[in-house]
């Protein structure tokens, strides 16, 4: 009997996912570049399973059943390109190739368009959720070539997570549009991590609380709206013991790597024109840990504030809840609101509802949260911004008040909040209908003839100003927004 599908990588995630492949009745043929590799996961993992090895593209091309469908779990970039070229000599008009790596959405774009020349389906899908998730059930959003999508639906579904019975995994849409909603996806995981950072930081140097108690606190918010598997495993994180006894946490180096997906969201909102300042100051903030020797020197020769808290904490901690819980909703609406202008410029349909639904399990982000996001794109697909949503006009209200004490605290402390305090400066931007960009049109015009539009004519109307009584009438040419 030939195989269902065939995967090519077997590092961590490759393995888990073709063991969930396997226990969801699929049969599977496996491929890796090292032989040593194939031959440990086949005596040791997947021992006593169905699980096909080959030692060659070629040996797994022939075991599959037609049409054909393989999986690369590969590392992004080039490697991918290596084994599409290498698959497009031995696959048929009809096959498909399911990139499931962390691909930047372009080169998914790139590579659907020209395997559909030669006939091929290409499929590019984010898969979140780690190795537990890969195993048991991750969140999975595949975009590409649709003609694709009936022939792995089956085997997609049956291996994504479940939320109230419905698959964590849907059709994104064509081209890149799978591997950018991941990304979108991965940038929302930085700005999670980055503010609940920011929270463990002002509960910690702020508050003066240990860890124990910041994870008794981070575990108690886990029972409410904060909801989510990254503040549950923070919880955990924080009461972990090193084999002395004392919380492993304080001992871990804050130096933050990075693998790239965050700042490929930074780079298109930038590209886009979308105001997406959390997830921007969550690589930043990254980018700051890491130069470590020179904030030590920085830590020598800049004094801090010497203020000491000296308010009540249980009233400091409420106000920090509602910091990191407004900040969410702001870096969820910002990432949501990229989204829909990415479907404007990249012609895409989205379904930001059925987006909403594929993070509600299996993957990082995964959260309660997820649930009204779903329930607002429900009752309004057309919402512009989450920040409009009933839901959330309520929400931002009630916690706005904790949330701007919170950041007061972080300024009086010198504790940075950088991502608490700027989705702060964006609502109050968000909700002002005149922003001083009247100056600023002005001052472009003074210096530059780069014209304005008034107030009491019609849009689309330029002017342009002789400021100083010495320059000319004429306007510069180029007017981009
Ligand atoms: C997931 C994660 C995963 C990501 C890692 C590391 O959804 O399972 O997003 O895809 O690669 O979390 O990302 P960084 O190294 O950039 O933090």
């Amino acid at each position: 009997m030939k195989a269902n599908i065939g995967l090519i990588g077997l590092a961590v995630m490759g393995q888990n996912l073709v063991l969930n492949i396997n226990d969801n009745g699929f049969k599977v043929a496996v491929y890796n570049r090292t032989t040593e590799k194939t031959d440990e996961f086949l005596t040791g993992p997947a021992k006593g399973t169905e699980i096909v090895g080959t030692y060659s593209i070629e040996d797994l091309v022939q075991k599959l059943e037609t049409p054909r469908i393989v999986m690369l779990m590969v590392k992004a970039g080039t490697v991918v390109d290596h084994y599409i070229e290498q698959l497009v000599l031995l696959l048929d008009a009809g096959d498909i190739i399911i990139d499931g790596g962390n691909s930047l959405f372009t080169d998914t774009d790139r590579r659907t368009k020209a395997l559909k020349e030669k006939g091929l389906l290409y499929i590019g899908t984010g898969v979140s959720g780690g190795e537990e998730g890969a195993r048991h059930g991750p969140s999975i959003m595949p975009g590409g070539h649709p003609d694709a999508w009936n022939r792995v639906k089956p085997v997609l579904q049956a291996i994504s997570a479940k939320v109230d019975g419905q698959p964590c995994c849907e059709w994104v849409g064509y081209g890149g549009a799978g591997h950018y909603v991941k990304m979108i996806h991965n940038g929302i995981e930085y700005g999670d991590m980055q503010i609940i950072c920011e929270a463990y930081q002002l509960m910690s140097e702020g508050l003066g609380l240990s860890a124990d108690e910041i994870s008794s606190i981070f575990a108690e918010w886990n029972s409410a709206e904060l909801s989510s598997y990254l503040v549950e495993i923070t919880a955990n994180i924080l009461a972990y013991k090193d084999e002395d006894g004392s919380p492993l946490l304080d001992k871990i180096l804050d130096t933050a790597g990075q693998k790239g997906t965050g700042k490929w969201t930074g780079i298109n909102a930038l590209d886009l024109g979308i105001p997406l300042t959390l997830i921007g100051e969550s690589v930043f903030a990254r980018c700051l840990s890491a130069m470590k020797d020179e904030r030590i020197n920085a830590s020598q020769k800049l004094p801090k504030p010497v203020n000491r808290f000296e308010g009540n904490r249980q009233e400091a901690l409420e106000t920090i809840r509602n910091a990191l819980y407004a900040s969410k909703i702001i870096s969820y609406a910002q990432g949501f609101r990229l989204m829909r202008e990415a479907a404007k410029e990249y012609g895409w349909t989205l379904n930001y509802g059925k987006i909403a639904l594929m993070w509600r399990g299996g993957c990082i982000i995964r959260s309660a949260f997820l649930n009204d996001i779903k329930q607002a794109y429900d009752s309004n697909p057309d919402l512009e911004n989450l920040l409009l949503a009933d839901f959330f006009v309520d929400a931002m209200r009630q916690a706005e008040p904790g949330w701007r004490k919170a950041v007061i605290l972080s300024i009086e402390l010198g504790i940075p909040a950088p991502a608490f305090s700027s989705a702060l400066a964006f609502y109050d931007g968000y909700r002002t209908a005149r922003l001083p960009a009247n100056l600023l049109q002005a001052q472009r015009d003074y210096f530059g003839a780069h014209s304005y539009e008034r107030t009491d004519r019609p849009r689309g109307e330029f002017f342009h100003t002789d400021w100083t009584g010495h320059g000319g009438k004429t306007a510069s040419s180029t007017y981009n927004v």
